[in-house]
C-alpha cells in the first residue's frame, strides 16, 4: 500500500522523492535511458534533488548523456555523476557497461536501479547485432542482462541498508496489446498462426489504430507491446527470486502519456487517434510533463510502504504501478502470471547464453 495516498497522476516526481528523503540520501542510483526531454532525465532529476551519493546516468549517446549530466550538475552540483554509455540492443555493450559498474570500487552497492530506456514502434522489422528483434532486445533483454550482471551489488545494498532496495522496470499501458510471443519472438508469423495465448489483441488494436493488423507478421506496436509485457513479467520473476530472500522488490511502472521523444517513430495522427480512443475508454490520457510522468517510477523506488501481496501466486498482484498507485485492475493477466514469468526468464537466459540463479 502506498504510504501517501494523496499523490496522483500530476504530482511532480521531485515532491515524491522529497517525501522519502532517507530512501535517496547517500544512496547509489542508476537510471537507464537518460537524455534531454526524457522520462529518464526527469527521474534522475527527482533523485538528484534528495542528494544521492552517486547518480549513474546511462544512455547510448555520449553527447545526450553529457548534456543531461550538465543540466543536473547545474542544479545539484554536490553529487557524483557517472556517465555510463550502454547500447541496450547490444549484449557486448551491456556486458562492458556492467563490468564498469562491477569494477568501480567507489560504487560498492546499487540501491536503486530504474530500467527506464525504451524504444517504440520501429516501423519495419529490425534485428539487433545478436539477431533479436530490436524492440525486445532493447526494452527487455538488455535490461535483463544488465540487471543480472550487476545484481551482486544490488544484493549487497539490501544487506547493508534499512531503506528500500528496488529494481524498477518502466513498462506501458500498451503492454495490453500483446502477450510475449514465446514461439515467435522475432515476428515471422501472422497473429492467426500463433497459439491463441500468444496472439496480440486484434480487436483492441483495430479500435485504437483503425486497423487490426491481422495479416501483418511484424507491426511496431505489437513489438512494443510484447516488450512492455516482458518488462512486467521480468519484475514478477525478480520478486520470485529476491523478495523473500533479500527484501529486494521490483515494480513495473506505467508513466502515463508524456511528451518526450518516444513517439519519434510514430506518426502524429496515429498517436492522436490512440489518445482519443484511450480517453473514450475512460483512461486519463491527458499529456503529462516529464516531471509528472516520472512520478510513479520515483514512488516505486522510494516508498517503503509498498509491499508485494503474493509473489508466489499464479496471478501476482501489487507489481504494476500507474499514477502513483498500485493498479492491479489495469494490468493484463498474461503480464502477471508467475509461470509465464519463469518461461520468460528461461527464454532470456537462452538468448543471452548465460544462466542467472
Ligand atoms: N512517454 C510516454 O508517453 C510513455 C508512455 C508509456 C511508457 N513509456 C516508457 O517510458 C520509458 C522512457 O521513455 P521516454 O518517454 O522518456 O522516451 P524517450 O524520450 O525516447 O527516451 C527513451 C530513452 O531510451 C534510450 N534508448 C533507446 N534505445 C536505446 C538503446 N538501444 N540503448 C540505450 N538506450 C536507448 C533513448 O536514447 P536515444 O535518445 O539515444 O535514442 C532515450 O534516452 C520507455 O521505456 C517507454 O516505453 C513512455
Amino acid at each position: 500500500m502506498e504510504t501517501i495516498t494523496t499523490f496522483g497522476p500530476l504530482t511532480p516526481a521531485a515532491e515524491i522523492a522529497a517525501a522519502f528523503p532517507s530512501s535517496v540520501q547517500g544512496k547509489n542510483i542508476i537510471v537507464t535511458g537518460v537524455s534531454p526531454n526524457s522520462l529518464g532525465l526527469a527521474t534522475a532529476d527527482a533523485f538528484a534533488c534528495q542528494s544521492p551519493a552517486n547518480l549513474i546516468v546511462t544512455g547510448r549517446s555520449y553527447d545526450k548523456v553529457e548534456a543531461s549530466i550538465t543540466s543536473l550538475r547545474s542544479k545539484y552540483p554536490n553529487i557524483q555523476y557517472h556517465a555510463l554509455i550502454m547500447d541496450l540492443a547490444s549484449q557486448s555493450s551491456v556486458r562492458d557497461a556492467a563490468a564498469k559498474i562491477n569494477q568501480d570500487d567507489k560504487i560498492p552497492t546499487i540501491d536503486i536501479l530504474v530500467n527506464n530506456a525504451g524504444v517504440m514502434a520501429i516501423p519495419a522489422l529490425t534485428l539487433s547485432e545478436d539477431g533479436i528483434e530490436t524492440t525486445f532486445a532493447t526494452n527487455h533483454l538488455g535490461h535483463f542482462l544488465f540487471t543480472n550482471l550487476i545484481l551482486p551489488k544490488i544484493i549487497k545494498a539490501a544487506q547493508r541498508s534499512s531503506t528500500p532496495t528496488r529494481i524498477i522496470n518502466v513498462t506501458s499501458f500498451g503492454h495490453q496489446f500483446s502477450p510475449v510471443r514465446f514461439s515467435d519472438i522475432n515476428f515471422s508469423k501472422r497473429a492467426a498462426d500463433l497459439p491463441t495465448a500468444e496472439r496480440p489483441d486484434l480487436e483492441k488494436t483495430e479500435f485504437f489504430t483503425g486497423s487490426s493488423h491481422a495479416e501483418d507478421t511484424y507491426y511496431g506496436f505489437f513489438s512494443y507491446a510484447q516488450s512492455k509485457t516482458a518488462n512486467i513479467l521480468f519484475s514478477v520473476a525478480l520478486n520470485q527470486r529476491l523478495w523473500a530472500q533479500y527484501g529486494i522488490a521490483s515494480f513495473a511502472v506505467h508513466p502515463g502519456a508524456v511528451g518526450t521523444n518516444i513517439n519519434r517513430h510514430a506518426t502524429p495522427s496515429e498517436i492522436e487517434q490512440a489518445l482519443k480512443r484511450a480517453a473514450e475508454l475512460g483512461f486519463d490520457a491527458a499529456s503529462k510533463t516529464p516531471e509528472q510522468g516520472a512520478n510513479s517510477s520515483v514512488l516505486a523506488a522510494v516508498d517503503p510502504g509498498l509491499s508485494l501481496v503474493d509473489v508466489a501466486a499464479d496471478e501476482v498482484t501489487g507489481v504494476y504501478i500507474a499514477d502513483c498507485r498500485v493498479d492491479d485492475a489495469n494490468v493484463a493477466r498474461f503480464a502477471t502470471n508467475g509461470h509465464l514469468a519463469e518461461k520468460l526468464w528461461s527464454l532470456s537466459e537462452g538468448l543471452v547464453q548465460q544462466k542467472f540463479e
